[in-house]
């Protein structure tokens, strides 16, 4: 039996994130740039290959995947990985799920149930058309609420993700999180991180989470929660209803002690952390050497996982990495 993995910080790896394409149908301001260079096909992983990764994973104790890209939808055929996923259900796999922004949802939430899934993260900054189009770059907001309508009706439960950003949609959290109330989802909250250059200086935009917190305690009755969900949030609950909210605050509250997860990048490419430049090829591994050179490689990344990440938001600094969100996933 294949040994599990565990770091040389005595962390467990459990949680796998998949990029199954670094290409997506928006440009979010704080995830890419305006012009992006995306990889040439012949870079990526097939889906067998990823599959095959996966799988591996499975059996040294990975209980979580979660899809991601760029729009993990985007990639033709990716249902067929979804599937192939869901047969490991079960079988020492909890949970396969996806992080999404939702503009291709009404046509696969069907058989994302189908394969298995159960509930989904889907990425909504703004309810208001104007500003969702001037925060994506490219979109329009209606497919994603009816993206999040359809995974409801096909029995998903939704979890929307929105990035608070100073000057874009801090006045709309509030109205953000009643509307999430009211339509029975969870909402999570993420602080911005900076992950390769956009045109824009992060520091102008960014929003402490304390402070919003601060702000919605005065208009909600929000309780601790202590459910976790596999992931980095801290949960409340909005009292009297079936809403979490979900804080993700890299900056103002580090959780990297209790880090649980690695990323595959669509190039094969597993990063140990979304903050810095430490990696493993599995795509030369797997390809030159099959499973067992990917099982070395894995050993080998497990003492190179950084202890934590060290971003910052302060006006004028690098970002901490050059790569983008769209390239590790999320
Ligand atoms: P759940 O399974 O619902 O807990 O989802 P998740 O939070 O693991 O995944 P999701 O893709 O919804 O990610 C939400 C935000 O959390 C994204 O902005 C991610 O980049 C961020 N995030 C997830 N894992 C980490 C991490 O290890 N470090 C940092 N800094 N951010 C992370
Ligand atoms: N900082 C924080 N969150 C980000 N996301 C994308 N780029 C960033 C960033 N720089 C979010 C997306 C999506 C999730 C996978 O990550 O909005 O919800
Ligand atoms: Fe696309 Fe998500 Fe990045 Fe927006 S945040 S550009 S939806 S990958």
């Amino acid at each position: 039996c294949a040994p599990t993995l565990v770091d040389a910080h005595g962390r467990r790896i459990s949680y796998l994130r998949v990029s199954v394409t670094d290409r997506c149908d928006l440009r979010c301001r704080y995830c890419m740039a305006e012009n992006m260079t995306f990889l040439p096909r012949s870079e990526i992983l097939s889906l067998e290959e990823l599959a095959l990764i996966a799988e591996r994973f499975i059996a040294r104790g990975t209980t979580k995947i979660r899809l991601s890209g760029g729009e993990p939808l985007v990639r033709r055929d990716v249902m067929q990985l979804i599937d192939r996923l869901g047969d490991s259900l079960g079988s020492g796999l909890d949970e396969v799920t996806m992080t999404s922004n939702g503009t291709q949802l009404r046509k696969h939430a069907d058989a994302l149930v189908a394969a298995g899934m159960r509930r989904i993260n889907i990425s909504l900054d703004s309810r208001d058309p104007d500003t969702f189009r001037h925060i994506t770059r490219l979109g329009d907001v209606a497919p994603v609420i009816d993206g999040i309508a359809a995974a409801q009706e096909a029995g998903l439960r939704v979890k929307i993700n929105m990035v608070a950003l100073k000057g874009l949609n801090d006045r709309e959290i509030a109205s953000m999180l009643r509307w999430c109330v009211e339509q029975n989802l969870d909402l999570t909250l993420i602080e911005t991180m900076p992950l390769g250059a956009v045109e824009a200086d992060r520091a102008d935009h960014f929003l402490p989470l304390t402070a919003v917190m601060d702000a919605l305690q005065g208009q909600f009755d929000l309780e601790r929660d202590d459910h976790r969900s596999g992931g980095p949030a801290r949960y409340w609950r909005v009292a009297g209803t079936g809403t979490r909210l979900g804080l993700i605050s890299p900056l103002t509250a580090n959780f990297c002690d209790g880090c649980n997860r690695v990323r595959l990048t669509t190039e094969g490419k597993l990063y140990l952390c979304l903050g810095h430049e430490e990696h493993v090829d599995l795509k030369q591994a797997i390809r030159e050497g099959g499973l067992d050179a990917v099982d070395e490689a894995l050993d080998r990344a497990l003492l190179v996982k950084p202890a934590r990440h060290d971003f910052s938001v302060e006006r004028g600094a690098a970002p901490a990495v050059s790569r983008h969100m769209s390239v590790t996933g999320g």
